[in-house]
């Protein structure tokens, strides 16, 4: 089975010591369940928080009691230049180095607060990889895009923009996530009919592009409302590993409550 991955993208909430105090109550929580071997925790919480979570995740991995638990860091936002004069950037191999495995690349927020096109997004992901970085590229149509019924071509453009100067044996070593913009902080979620649509789409679009091994490799998350009564029906869908969660990983029982509907 594909790895199956719940994400929690804090955005721009909590200040550090908040962060650490909401990551060892997440991590608390996540020591009392079962052991699940097909699945990681990512937490991407501000920059400011990366170097603290760090040194708590390796704290506790000394720790018996937390030696069963998957945890890894993301960043949610990295540089598209690798070094220099760009004042208020943050490299990627800054953030490999504040203990970081993961990096969030083309976040809707990101798409249109700050313009980042695809362009711009796929040279992000080409300086993630360069420093070992795993990207989770992010994709998803707008409300408008959905009901103008282009929804399909609007997320094979983002996919085969933002991955087209990598390789097959690269996309092997990527997340992506599917997250509708309409149902992201809306409290309306896609529909897991609607979710799992997508998801068998844009791993047909990885198919065309890298061959179906690597596809059928790739875990793919959902994002947008997700919320702990509706993961279990997003989660049990053949073609969604998981899921990238906003507000509700804010909350943490209301997060670890979503990662114990990650498939077994
Ligand atoms: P919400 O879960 O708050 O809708 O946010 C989803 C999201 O943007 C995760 O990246």
């Amino acid at each position: 089975m594909r790895l199956q991955i719940a994400a929690a993208n804090w955005k721009m909430n909590t200040t550090p010591e908040e962060g650490l105090k909401l990551f060892e109550h997440i991590l608390n929580l996540l020591s009392t369940i079962p052991e699940n071997r097909n699945s990681r925790v990512i937490i991407a919480p501000p920059f400011t928080h990366l170097h603290i979570i760090s040194e708590s995740i390796h704290a506790h991995s000394k720790n018996p009691r937390f030696s069963n638990l998957d945890i890894s860091l993301a960043a949610q936002n990295c540089s598209s230049e690798t070094k220099g004069a760009y004042t208020g950037e943050v490299s990627s191999e800054m953030i490999k180095n504040a203990g970081t495995r993961y990096v969030i690349i083309g976040h809707s927020e990101r798409r249109s607060y700050f313009r980042e096109d695809n362009n711009c997004l796929a040279r992000k992901i080409d300086r993630a990889l360069e420093n070992n970085l795993i990207p989770i590229y992010c994709c998803g149509e707008t409300r408008q895009e959905r009901s103008e019924k282009i929804h399909f071509e609007t997320v094979k453009n983002q996919v085969e923009e933002g991955l087209k100067h990598i390789s097959g044996e690269q996309v092997k070593n990527m997340v992506i996530a599917y997250e509708p913009v309409w149902a992201i902080g809306t409290g309306v979620n896609a529909t897991a009919q609607e979710a799992q649509e997508m998801h068998a789409f844009i791993r047909k679009v990885i198919a065309e592009r890298c061959g179906k091994e690597i596809a059928a490799g790739l875990s793919i998350l959902y994002g947008g409302s997700c919320n702990p009564k509706n993961a279990k029906e997003l989660f049990e869908c053949p073609d969604i590993d998981g899921g990238l969660v906003g507000g509700a990983s804010l909350n943490a029982n209301d997060f670890v409550e979503i990662v114990k509907q990650l498939k077994r």
